[in-house]
């Protein structure tokens, strides 16, 4: 049995330059196939509305939904480090709320850790929810919750005044209490001053190299058609694979070849014997 990494673990691997690895995951079985795979942590991420709900951004996503996928991605792997994303709406109002959706992802999903959007306007939030034991995971750089304002989903940081904010933001959660920090987005050069800035993990979604990476799990597979970011690596072309399995099953049922003879429950000759006779046939 695997043992599920700890903070402790993640900030030694740090410490070692051992690239954490992780992705996202939406469902039981995902996450059931990622823990096989080894991954060290497993993010139930917001992009779930783009990759499983089908709205244009991450804007829609209610706690309830997160709730739901969190639970589903638990059960499946239950010895990996699992984070939940707080979606829209669940931490801007007030700090108490806040404090409420961290601890529901915690009571009803089981949880590792929480993460969320933001730099400086959202320290005070990751600071309650840290005071009320719980770890959080930072998200600075592109924030997709925040795309609209920031006029799309557009890489940031590649102008000095914009990098030191970003800098600046991946600092001002750190000292709010993060146990970790993930950059999306930004050039591989803010990154490594971030990384090289901060004590704890800092983590990247199209950033370059640093403590680990995360991947959203369709575009790895190449399952999502809606846009592929320039960051984005497919491992697979699944979607195609995907599209040729529907055709061949819709043709077999259409052509009579499906299901056949080696798909289908066997009766026993007296058996069907008897059935008839019952039958009057
Ligand atoms: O919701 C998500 O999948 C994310 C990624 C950008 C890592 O936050």
């Amino acid at each position: 049995m695997k043992k599920k990494r700890t903070r402790f673990d993640l900030q030694r691997m740090k410490a070692e330059g051992k690239r954490a690895v992780w992705m996202t995951a939406y469902d039981f079985t995902t996450a059931q196939l990622a823990e096989q795979a080894g991954m060290d942590m497993l993010l139930v991420g917001d992009s779930l509305g783009m990759a499983v709900y089908g709205y244009s951004g991450t804007v829609p996503v209610t706690m309830d939904q997160c709730i739901y996928h969190s639970e589903a991605v638990r059960r499946g792997a239950p010895d990996t480090f699992v984070i939940g994303d707080m979606p829209f709406g669940a931490y801007q109002a007030d700090v108490a709320d806040a404090v409420r959706n961290a601890v529901r992802f915690h009571k009803e999903a089981g949880v590792d850790c929480i993460k969320l959007e933001g730099g400086q306007r959202v320290a005070k939030v990751i600071r309650a929810i840290a005071d009320g034991g719980m770890l959080v995971m930072g998200h600075v750089g592109l924030t997709p919750q925040s795309s609209g304002a920031m006029g799309g989903f557009r890489a940031q940081g590649r102008t000095a005044e914009s990098a030191q904010a970003i800098i600046e933001d991946a600092r001002a959660v750190y000292q709010a209490g993060a146990f970790a920090v993930l950059v999306e987005a930004i050039p591989p050069e803010v990154t490594r001053m971030i990384a090289a800035d901060l004590p704890v993990p800092v983590y990247g979604i199209g950033a370059g190299d640093c403590d680990g990476q995360v991947m959203i799990c369709s575009d790895i597979l190449g399952i999502f058609q809606a846009f592929t970011p320039k960051f984005v690596k497919k491992y697979a072309e699944l979607g195609k694979e995907m599209l040729d399995v529907f055709k061949s099953y819709a043709a077999d049922v259409r052509q009579g070849r499906f299901p056949d003879d080696v798909h289908t429950y066997k009766m026993p000759p007296e058996e069907l014997d008897k059935l008839k006779a019952l039958r009057g046939s």
